[in-house]
């Protein structure tokens, strides 16, 4: 795809900030400052994607809320990855028909991934009749101007047209806190893992320019932001579609160059696309953190086939044992879907087997379901859904032992750790985050919040480390 097409133009921008102005006129003209809410679900993505529509709702003159009764505007920025994560958006949708009897003027939005397709588009259209705004992922950067035409036509606005993607540069932006950060750093999916929808709502991929990502992590460093992370889909092909050609071992190496005390972060990764580049990359980095997520999926080499996911078994072995070499002290997390249409039970015990050889600090372990429109929807799938749960609870429980047994390793250790929340727990006020990212509860002053200080690892269990400050 030609770059020209891919990358908004200035003018363009500029017109959606004129929108976020006129609609600022016409809440100024209410003489009353307009509320709005924003939840978010699913992925880190999301996150990202929400706290542009913040920046966005703050330039029209919105303050923020957490109550649907008093919000002026609503937006779910949804997820639909699996049917569970569409289901509650439903189930929110529907108790907003009850905010809106009350307030007929508040207005409803749904984006994000769920948003894009049509079937939800449609089914939102006929039977959520409240809802005022529905646009997809693709079509967030021109939030300012479907709200617009909300305002000004008094009718329903529906943007989810198949859109190929752009990118937008220069959205405004409200970040939680100083100290953790999120930036996209690509868009989009190529890689039709044939369970996965994503490449469906989010588009092809495509790349930020190398230079705007430094500018934004070095202004974000010179802000005193502690945490970065790199989001993509799939953040090991960024730079395919570059002229010049960068991959995103070169677009760390540039990041590393940037003075301040941070660290950065990545996810998620595709094990056809990491390389050993990336590992020594990391290895000789001073701000990369040690911690990488590489989703396996399955541990079965005919299942990896039947996904879609073009590395075995025996591939994804190779590339662990070698980031490991060149990092001893890597953290490894990763993604398993237990259930994948035709997985017998042997196969999902090839997987186990797999985690037990591997003893990945944590996972993220998923039953499989069913995505209308992708390719595994249509397969024949027999196993009934309570013989996966068992194969899942295995996996579960095998998991558990490791992560306790990992855990245990680091009492007695004392580890630089970023303190940055709070909890409900008296005994443990605080909560911070290793290098590697294991949470840490936390005995210490909440003046440390938002810094680095060596923590004194005292005990640990499957979830977590606790400690003390030193
Ligand atoms: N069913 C179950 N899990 C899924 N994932 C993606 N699609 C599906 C699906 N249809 C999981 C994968 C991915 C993670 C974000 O969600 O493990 O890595
Ligand atoms: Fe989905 Fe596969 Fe792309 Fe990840 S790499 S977003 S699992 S299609």
């Amino acid at each position: 795809m030609d770059r020209k097409q891919v990358i908004l133009s200035p003018e363009e921008t500029g017109r959606q900030r004129e929108y976020e102005q006129k609609i600022r006129a016409l809440h100024q003209g209410r003489g009353r400052t307009p509320l709005a809410l924003v939840d978010t679900f699913g992925c880190q993505q999301n996150v990202a994607d929400s706290q542009h529509i913040m920046g966005m709702l703050r330039a029209m003159g919105c303050e923020f809320t957490r109550d649907a009764d008093r919000a002026d505007i609503i937006v779910l920025n949804t997820c639909a990855i699996r049917d569970h994560a569409e289901k509650r958006v439903f189930g929110n949708l529907g108790a907003l028909t009850h905010t809106k009897k009350k307030n007929p003027d508040q207005i409803i939005c749904l984006c994000g991934c769920m948003a894009q397709r049509p079937e939800i588009a449609e089914k939102v259209r006929t039977s959520y009749r409240h809802v005022d705004l529905v646009f997809g992922p693709q079509a967030m950067w021109k939030f300012p101007e479907l709200l617009y035409r909300v305002y000004t036509r008094r009718g329903r606005v529906f943007s989810v047209e198949d859109e190929s993607g752009t990118i937008a540069e220069g959205m405004p932006i409200v970040r939680e806190g100083h100290t953790r950060a999120w930036v996209s750093i690509m868009y989009g999916c190529n890689n039709f893992c044939s369970y996965c929808i994503v490449p469906y709502v989010r588009g092809r991929e495509r790349s930020r320019d190398m230079d705007k990502i430094v500018a934004e992590v070095r202004e974000l460093a010179d802000q005193g932001f502690k945490e970065i992370t790199l989001l993509g889909q799939n953040v090991n092909s960024y730079g395919k579609d570059l002229e010049p050609r960068h991959d995103f071992a070169d677009l760390l190496r540039e990041l590393d160059k940037l003075d301040g005390d941070f660290l950065l972060r990545f996810m998620s990764s595709q094990p056809k696309d990491a390389s050993f580049k990336l590992f020594d990359t990391m290895a000789q980095s001073r701000h990369v953190a040690h911690q990488l997520h590489l989703p396996v999926q399955s541990g079965c080499d005919r299942v990896l086939r039947a996904m879609n996911r073009p590395y075995d078994r025996a591939r994804y072995l190779e590339l662990i044992n070698y980031a490991r070499k060149v990092m001893p002290d890597l953290v490894l997390t990763s993604d398993i879907i237990i259930g994948f249409p035709g997985e017998t039970e042997a196969e999902a015990m090839e997987t186990v087997g797999l985690v037990r050889q591997v003893e990945f600090d944590a996972l993220f372990t998923f039953i499989f379901s069913p995505r209308p429109g992708t390719p595994a929807a249509k397969m024949d799938d027999p196993v009934p859904r309570a013989e996966k749960q068992k194969w899942f609870d295995t996996l579960c429980a095998t998991q558990n032992d490791i992560s306790a047994r990992l855990h245990a390793r680091y009492v007695g250790k004392t580890l630089r750790c970023l303190v940055d929340g709070e909890t409900d727990d008296a005994r443990w006020p605080l909560s911070g985050r290793t290098a590697g990212g294991r949470l840490v509860h936390l005995v210490g002053d909440k003046s440390a919040l938002g810094q680095y200080r060596d923590i004194k690892i005292t005990d640990s269990n499957t979830w977590a480390l606790f400690g003390e400050m030193v």
